[in-house]
């Protein structure tokens, strides 16, 4: 951790269409939305001394340029790809680039699902990975951020 800086930084990373989390597809997705995730995982953050950041965007490129800023500016990292869990080797490569703990999270269980769900490009470069507990996956990435920050 940067000696400036009194508290580790998480950093989420949401990828595409998950701006739209409370109203897309419910019944797979939830109704909890993505800024009271983040919300709740602020909260979750002070109860265990870490400050929490919030990045979403529907374009990759965006995506890789937070990944690889995150080297420089997180202690750690939580990420939904979304759709391009299963598409995109550029943001596996920018993940298999940082030394920090990376979580791999996904609101719905991917080997319940679509076959073309089943296969994560990124799970083979992350600490571990977490899916299929809805929004509380976040909660639960976070403590296993934690963990892995105190160890
Ligand atoms: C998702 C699963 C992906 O297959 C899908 O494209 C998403 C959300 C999840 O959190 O369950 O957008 O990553």
């Amino acid at each position: 951790m940067p000696s400036a800086r009194r508290i580790a930084r998480v950093c989420m990373i949401n990828g595409p269409n998950l701006n739209l989390l409370g109203s897309r597809e419910p019944e797979i997705y939830g109704r909890t939305t993505l800024d009271q995730i983040h919300q709740q995982l602020i909260q979750q953050g002070k109860e265990l001394g870490l400050e929490v950041e919030s990045f979403q965007s529907n374009h990759e490129g965006a995506i890789v340029d937070r990944i690889q800023k995150a080297a420089e500016d997180c202690d750690a990292l939580i990420i939904n790809p979304a759709a391009y869990t299963h598409t995109s080797v550029a943001i596996r490569d920018a993940l298999a680039a940082l030394a920090i703990p990376v979580v791999e999270i996904h609101l719905s269980n991917l080997a319940r699902r679509e076959a073309f769900r089943q296969r994560s490009l990124v799970t083979e470069v992350v600490s571990g990975h977490i899916s299929g507990f809805g929004a509380d996956g976040y909660r639960l990435a976070l403590e296993a951020v934690s963990l892995m920050l105190r160890s």
